[in-house]
């Protein structure tokens, strides 16, 4: 059977890293492609991608583009026809959506619709994208579920990604594209962000800096280990969503719909407290954190947890405990900075 050709945007990115890497041991064709813009440290995004060709893999290409370039985009589906996108590119982070706003309308809002577009026109049989658990902004009832209701956002970020939710939508009801949107929670390991916890925790501690602990140390987040996110996202690959032939639309829950279309929490199921989170990392570092506890930070959610029924029904994955992840991720740390 003729290999299938899958669309990674994002490609230089922490996940979009991993998922390339995985798609081509599975044999399919991955068009990568990436702005490798420096919202953080680009020698790591460019160390990423070296490392796939680092594979000589003859069904890997890369292709440098932003998402807002129209032209640019729909060449890349004249070119290559990609059957299948996993849409991972995005301005990332809650807290410098306070900075600067506009990145997220341009590249969440303006670059998800344009992917739309291409999808549509070039008939895409499954497009995945990623949106987040900040969707569940101020709720309080935990853990957060697909049918609970997100129209509570409080940070922009999170407003673009239930945006990109309510566009994939429309989509899936008029022109029949079969979307599904991952919410993620708080992935980390190997090759992770230089602007999320796990690492900016670990540069701090062991250069013997102090650590800043926001909310006095009261947070709460489902730490979700990248390789249980990719084994995920691999399933969902071959299986586009289908209308779910018992909606009520009288009762209409959000996770799916009459048209393709399917809403999915990536998480744990487990929400860990900061501090333990802190502990655990201390203890694999085999050094004690030097602590400055500080208020809350604007945009910022007390507690994430993921209810995790829905994805469990559809796929069978695994949880990474805390503890191997940690020690999958500083092993990975120590190995490429030092
Ligand atoms: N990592 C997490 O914990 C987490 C949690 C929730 C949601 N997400 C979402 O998952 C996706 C992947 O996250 P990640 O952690 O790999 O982030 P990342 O920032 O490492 O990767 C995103 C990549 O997209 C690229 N990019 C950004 N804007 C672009 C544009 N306009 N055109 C082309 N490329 C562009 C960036 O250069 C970057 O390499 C993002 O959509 C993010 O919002 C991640």
């Amino acid at each position: 059977m003729k290999s299938k050709t899958i669309l990674v945007t994002g490609a230089a990115g922490f996940i979009g890293f991993h998922l390339c890497l995985q798609l081509l041991n599975r044999n399919f064709k991955v068009i990568g492609f990436d702005n490798i813009n420096d919202y953080y440290d680009t020698e790591l995004k460019n160390s990423r991608i070296n490392k796939i060709k680092e594979l000589k893999n003859n069904n890997w290409r890369f292709k440098k583009g932003d998402l807002q370039d129209y032209e640019y985009l729909n060449s890349i589906f004249v070119t290559y026809k990609p059957q299948i996108v996993v849409n991972l590119a995005a301005q990332a982070g809650v807290r410098y959506s306070l900075q600067n706003p506009i990145a997220y309308i341009n590249s969440n809002l303006v670059g998800f619709g344009n992917l739309l577009e291409c999808c549509r026109i070039y008939e895409v049989e499954n497009l995945i994208y990623a949106s987040s658990s900040s969707v569940y902004g101020g709720n309080g009832k935990y853990p957060f579920s697909e049918n609970d209701s997100v129209d509570h956002p409080v940070s922009l970020y999170a407003a673009t990604k239930k945006s990109n939710e309510l566009m994939a939508h429309a989509y899936s009801h008029i022109y029949k594209l079969p979307t599904t949107g991952l919410r993620f929670f708080t992935v980390y390991g190997a090759w992770g962000r230089p602007d999320m916890a796990p690492m900016i925790f670990t540069k701090s501690i062991l250069e013997q800096n102090p650590i800043k602990i926001f909310n006095y140390g009261e947070m709460y987040r489902d730490f979700t280990y990248i390789d249980d996110v990719i084994s995920i996202v691999c399933h969902l690959i071959d299986l586009p969503a289908e209308p779910n032939i018992n909606f009520d639309k009288k009762l209409p829950e959000p996770s799916s719909s009459w048209a393709p279309y399917r809403i999915y929490n990536i998480g744990n199921n487990n929400p860990i407290p900061l501090m333990q989170f802190i502990e655990t990392l201390e203890d694999e570092l085999g050094i004690k954190a030097k602590k400055e506890f500080v208020e809350m930070q604007k945009g910022d959610v007390f507690k994430t947890a993921a209810d995790t029924k829905i994805i469990k029904s559809v796929v069978n994955y695994s949880n990474t405990s805390l503890q191997e992840g940690i020690h999958h991720f500083v092993t990975w740390y120590k190995n490429f900075y030092f």
